[in-house]
């Protein structure tokens, strides 16, 4: 599903990510560890054609990321549900807003948008605060509600950037389980994260970022 081949990321004279390589096969749920600065959101931003390397190659499902026109990269992005560290929510819009303007951008109907929404916001418990403004909410509906709009178009490939971060354990164990499902409906996940629990929870595989190479 994903293959980094030697790829290389410096900014400025940072060497980021030094000939990092590994692969992760469909189906899998993976939890990518290391300390802040690690470049564990640098790997996402490169998974989604944000950041290009400066050497190497990122390949998901047969394609390079990094050779791909703008257009194609709009297209592809559509299939990878993508939970952002900073969750990139809309402050003016409501729960089911901002999960319906991800749909919106896409030029989906209005129909389409009324039925697939709720039924997202029911599978991250949050269909009783749709019409709630993301300062009302708390960290865990944050995160939830950041997690909903990855799912508007059902992707195979799921990118979660600390999706628990700053949370209890109450709600990390709540977020992992929310995963663990789409996990069986046989999403494949990279997960970022900097806490044990995470790891231990999910169980599977993890990869250790350290000084731009894998241990
Ligand atoms: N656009 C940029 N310009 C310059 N330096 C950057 C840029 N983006 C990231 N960096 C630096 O690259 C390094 C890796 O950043 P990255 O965000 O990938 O780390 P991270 O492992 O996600 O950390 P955290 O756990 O804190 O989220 C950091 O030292 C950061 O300051
Ligand atoms: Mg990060």
């Amino acid at each position: 599903m994903i293959t980094f081949r030697n790829v290389t990321k410096k900014y400025g004279a940072h060497l980021i990510l030094d000939r990092l390589s590994f692969e992760i096969q469909p189906g899998e749920f993976v939890v990518m560890k290391g300390t802040s600065g690690a470049g564990k959101s640098t790997v996402v931003s490169m998974l989604i054609g944000a950041e290009t390397p400066d050497s190497g190659s990122i390949e998901v499902d047969g394609v390079i990321v990094n050779q791909m026109d703008e257009d194609t990269k709009q297209l592809y992005r559509r299939k990878v549900g993508v939970v952002f560290q900073d969750y990139k929510l809309l402050p003016k819009k409501t729960v089911f807003e901002n999960v319906a303007f991800a749909m919106e951008v896409c030029g989906e109907s209005n129909e389409a948008i009324h039925r697939r929404v709720p039924k997202i916001l029911e599978k991250v418990g949050l269909l009783n605060f749709q019409d709630k403004f993301p300062e009302h909410l708390s960290g865990g509906e944050i995160q939830r509600l950041a997690i909903a709009r990855a799912l508007v178009h059902k992707p195979r490939l799921i990118l979660a950037d600390e999706p628990s971060g700053n949370l209890d354990e109450e709600n990390v164990r709540a977020i992992v389980n929310l995963f663990k499902k789409l996990h069986e409906e046989g999403a494949t996940i990279l997960m970022t994260t900097h806490d044990p629990l995470v790891q231990e929870l999910v169980g599977g595989r993890s990869i250790v970022l350290e000084n731009g190479r894998i241990i």
